[in-house]
């Protein structure tokens, strides 16, 4: 394929937004990333060209049949100001995983990143640079065929777009209210939910809906099978501690493996936390905040970062935890990721990537 990007310059760039009122995926830079597929010549035509509408066929499959798949991450401006990236290559490689998964064509990762690099050089004045801020990068494909069989489709649209954003809730770091789901189900082993598909969210938003509806931000789900193993959140996986010990569910087929998760797993490791992926009911964890043992739970992810739970709600019942606060290892983990992400601290792993 050829690796040269063309640029096509936005001749009308927009006005930047106030920082201090982002708030999360509503306001789009000037401009986009673009390559197309076909049987023929394979990913071809990478270009960074104007942020505009696509013109497509109404009977274009992706719009009936959902075969898409996308990804998050952001770029930090880092107080040495710098513009960096976290673990990009992770979400490029969960990209090919989804994929695969979807029978979409596997994109080359390492040129991949390096147009991802190549855009947020070119909107390097979008990214934000107050506190909590960060431009967050949302790759996607799309299947393109106007074609209405149910089969994987012969040409494809990878595109990715930048958002300057501010926290993905809009309580930022304080507790979040969460509904543990014991009705709708978001996978099953042998399903999606290990791949990042545009369907695994179009599935969630009814429970999602019901729960804001009651007050709580998002949902927690459990296995789709039993209903008995914790899983993970809408945009977050989770952790729980347990008289010192931090609990994750094992990655078993259902459940998203979040980079965040991967992350704070061996963050929790190099402070000597103890810290186990295994499964765990929710009758556990019950049983666990009734004896008062459940001692802080948080969830992870991109948008949201470590996001603590203040308050579980299940079969009618109400659960706080750490008195509705952010307890002491969400905080130490929250203030190292973002210490990494943002230059405040050394990134001992070797997670963050310049794009310079
Ligand atoms: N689980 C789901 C369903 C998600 O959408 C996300 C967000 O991407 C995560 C977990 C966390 O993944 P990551 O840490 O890679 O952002
Ligand atoms: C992310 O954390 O990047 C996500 O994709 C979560 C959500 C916005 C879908």
């Amino acid at each position: 394929m050829n690796y040269n990007i063309r640029i096509e310059k936005n001749k009308n760039p927009k006005q930047k937004p106030d920082e201090s009122k982002l708030s999360f995926g509503k306001v789009f830079t000037d401009h986009m990333f673009v390559m197309d597929y076909n049987q023929t010549d394979g990913w071809n035509d990478p270009r960074i060209v104007p942020y505009g509408p696509l013109s497509m066929d109404p009977s274009t499959c992706v719009f009936h049949y959902g075969q898409g798949i996308f990804e998050g991450l952001k770029a930090y401006h880092t107080v040495n100001d710098k513009i960096v990236l976290f673990r990009p290559e992770k979400n490029i490689q969960r990209m090919n995983i989804s994929n695969e998964r979807l029978c979409i064509p596997k994109l080359d990762e390492d040129f991949t990143v390096e147009a991802l690099k190549e855009l947020v050089r070119v909107e390097r004045d979008w990214v934000p640079k107050s506190e909590g801020t960060s431009l967050y990068i949302r790759p996607f494909i799309i299947a393109t065929d106007p074609f209405l069989g149910v089969h994987p489709a012969h040409t494809y649209k990878f595109i990715i777009i930048l958002s300057p954003s501010g926290a993905y809730y809009p309580g930022g770091i304080n507790p979040v209210k969460i509904y543990v789901e014991d009705q709708y189900v978001r996978a099953v082993r042998g399903g999606t939910g290990y791949a990042k598909t545009m369907a695994n969210y179009a599935i969630s938003l009814k429970a999602q809906d019901e729960a804001e509806k009651k007050g709580y931000v998002q949902v927690l789900w459990l296995d789709g099978v039993e209903k008995k193993y914790i899983e993970e959140v809408g945009a977050m996986n989770v952790f729980f501690k347990i008289k010192g010990e931090v609990i994750t569910p094992a990655l078993t087929g259902s459940i998203l493996p979040g980079i965040t998760r991967d992350s704070v797993i061996a963050m929790l490791k190099k402070l000597n936390i103890p810290v186990t992926e295994r499964k765990i009911t929710i009758d556990e964890l019950i049983q666990a905040a009734n004896d008062g043992d459940l001692e802080e739970a948080f969830g992870t992810g991109t948008a949201a970062v470590i996001s603590p739970m203040g308050e579980l709600s299940f079969k009618g019942k109400s659960y706080s935890i750490n008195d509705n606060k952010i307890g002491p290892v969400s905080q130490k983990l929250y203030d190292s990721l973002t210490g990494i992400q943002y230059g405040k601290i050394e990134d001992p792993f070797n997670w963050i990537t310049s794009i310079d």
